[in-house]
């Protein structure tokens, strides 16, 4: 793991605490590395119309994008649990939109787990697929 990675996970930890979870009371907190260099820290963010709710990886990404990111360039992911938190369906298809090459799954044992995109969505679903 490199210095970056750790700077990434420890962003991770630090946005968790502010995790909007009152339902499922399971926080979560997500970095995103810029080309800039600027990191983008997210948590997720729950509704009582529970299908809403906002997962951290997507907080963090759209953070970056909406702040002028062109390219992400890495994810950290961080949870408590007895293995590294894994990202959902939903979020895994934003990282491939993106296409976040370097992928981070922690928890707060700090137990690591690196993904690259092709493993953490193989084959996933994107605009060439669009083209007819
Ligand atoms: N959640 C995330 O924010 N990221 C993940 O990787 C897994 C799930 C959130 C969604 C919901 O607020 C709570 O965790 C329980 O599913």
């Amino acid at each position: 793991m490199t210095e970056t990675d750790k700077k990434l996970i420890a962003e991770a930890k630090r946005v968790r605490e502010f995790a909007y979870c009152p339902y499922s009371n399971f926080a979560v907190g997500a970095a995103v590395l810029g080309e800039s260099g600027t990191i983008y820290g997210g948590c997720n963010v729950e509704n009582a119309s529970y299908s809403m709710t906002n997962c951290a990886e997507r907080t963090a990404i759209y953070k970056a994008i909406s702040a002028g990111e062109q390219e992400i360039l890495a994810l950290a992911v961080v949870a408590q649990g007895i293995e590294p938190v894994s990202p959902c369906g939903a979020c895994r298809q934003v990282i491939a939109e993106f296409r976040i090459p370097h992928i981070l799954m922690a928890n707060l044992a700090d137990d690591v787990r690196e993904m690259t995109l092709e493993e953490i969505i193989p084959g996933a679903f994107s605009k060439e697929n669009l083209e007819q």
